[in-house]
């Protein structure tokens, strides 16, 4: 009984430590950090739309992209992306950016567009 008791316990924090890696969903944005970032080097592209990236005031290009879902956008500003807009660099050119970093950009700028990410 005992061990069949242990062999739960050891189950359910097997369960615990596989559900709490993964879906970025359950990641916390630090917006402060993000617009840290933004600033540092999104803005190049992101404010105004330089070289087809989406303009920070352009809700209809941020619903677009929200759509997609968080896991799908942190994993393309993390490798870089070439859509039908343009080019995506990795990392949005922030190479010491760390992915939380890249997740707090992101969040940041659907803040400023007043979008929420689908996932
Ligand atoms: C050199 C210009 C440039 C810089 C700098 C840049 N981006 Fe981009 N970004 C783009 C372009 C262009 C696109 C549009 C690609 C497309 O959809 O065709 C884009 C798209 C995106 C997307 C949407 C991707 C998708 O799947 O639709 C996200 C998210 C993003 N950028 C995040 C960032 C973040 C975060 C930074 C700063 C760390 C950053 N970008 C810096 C040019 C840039």
């Amino acid at each position: 009984m005992k061990k069949r008791l242990l062999t739960l316990i050891g189950g359910l924090l097997l369960i615990g430590t596989l559900s709490s890696c993964g879906g970025s969903s359950e990641r916390q944005a630090d917006l402060a950090n993000g617009e840290t970032i933004y600033n540092k080097a999104c803005i190049a592209c992101h404010l105004k739309g330089v070289a087809g990236a989406a303009a920070l005031d352009d809700k209809a290009r941020w619903e677009e992209i929200a759509a997609k879902g968080m896991t799908t956008l942190l994993d393309h500003a993390v490798k870089g992306y070439t859509g039908k807009y343009g080019v995506m660099p990795e990392k949005g050119t922030c190479m010491d950016c760390t992915e939380q970093d890249l997740f707090d950009a992101i969040s940041f700028m659907m803040d400023k567009a007043a979008v929420k990410p689908a996932n």
